[in-house]
């Protein structure tokens, strides 16, 4: 994989007051790949993302998007420039049907706007709900349920199958298979990995260094708010990942 990454960063620092979260993070994310993002907790992994989607602004350094140099002052600027991101229960309501979830958000691409009175094409809203999990391979009929009634899982992919409807470029996945039983976990990381056959790039955070190992292209471990390691899947073992988790270094070979 040669291609010119999607998104650089280049000496990312973060502080919130006399924290320093994170220091000197340079990270680079390519179209089609999986980029696991493991760390111990408080390593910075969030603070991380959330300065990808919007949330914080880095005090250093810089993103480079497709070579140009950019910001992200909102949530809204990174949605606009392709950027999803899946948190574990935020990005779904529970009480709204699958498909208006399907589109929170995104009414105006599927409303007629009469005075005072936003009128939602329904119809097409199903259809493109259905057919979006369709590609994804999540056969749900009807998208009529509330997402209530759904599972972990299925909520998941929802979110997973919106960001990319929308075609987002870029999407992130903070632990989403925290809360997932074995069986619908599996089902989670095969969305990732149609999402990667689809051209998206991916970022996947999670604490399971074996769920990671099965869908990860490569890793990128956070120590201490610093980058310990940048390692292809193929160059690195699930052993010498935790240790670089636990310690910051791959520890010496048995
Ligand atoms: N808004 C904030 N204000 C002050 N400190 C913060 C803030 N957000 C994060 N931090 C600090 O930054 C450090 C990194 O936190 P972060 O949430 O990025 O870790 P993480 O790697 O996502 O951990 P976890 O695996 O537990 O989710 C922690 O020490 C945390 O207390
Ligand atoms: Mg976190």
């Amino acid at each position: 994989m040669n291609q010119a990454p999607l998104l650089e960063l280049k000496d990312i620092s973060k502080s919130f007051g006399r924290v320093q979260s994170l220091r000197g993070i340079n990270l680079n994310i390519r179209s089609g790949e999986v980029l696991g993002l493991l760390g111990d907790n408080g390593a910075g992994k969030s603070t991380l993302i959330k300065i990808l989607a919007g949330v914080h602004q880095p005090t250093t350094g810089a993103l480079v998007w497709k070579g140009q140099t950019i910001t992200l002052p909102t949530p809204r600027d990174a949605m606009a420039r392709g950027i999803s991101v899946v948190y574990q229960d935020l990005s779904i309501i529970p009480l709204l049907s699958i498909y208006r979830n399907f589109f929170l958000g995104r009414e105006d691409d599927v409303a007629i706007r009469l005075p005072g009175l936003m009128v939602l094409k329904r119809h097409k809203m199903r259809c493109i709900a259905r057919d979006a999990l369709k590609q994804l391979g999540i056969h749900i009929d009807d998208v009529d349920l509330s997402v209530a009634r759904l599972s972990g899982g299925e909520r998941q992919s929802i979110a997973i199958a919106r960001a990319v409807h929308f075609q987002s470029e870029l999407l992130i996945l903070d632990e989403p298979t925290a809360a997932l039983s074995l069986k619908e976990t599996e089902k989670v990381l095969s969305y990732v990995r149609e999402a990667r056959r689809q051209g998206v790039a991916v970022v996947l955070i999670t604490h399971n260094i074996s769920h990671a190992y099965e869908v990860c292209d490569r890793f990128g471990v956070v120590y201490h708010g610093r980058i310990a390691e940048i390692s292809d899947r193929n160059d690195i073992t699930t052993d010498e990942l935790a240790s670089l988790i636990n310690t910051g270094s791959r520890g010496i070979a048995a």
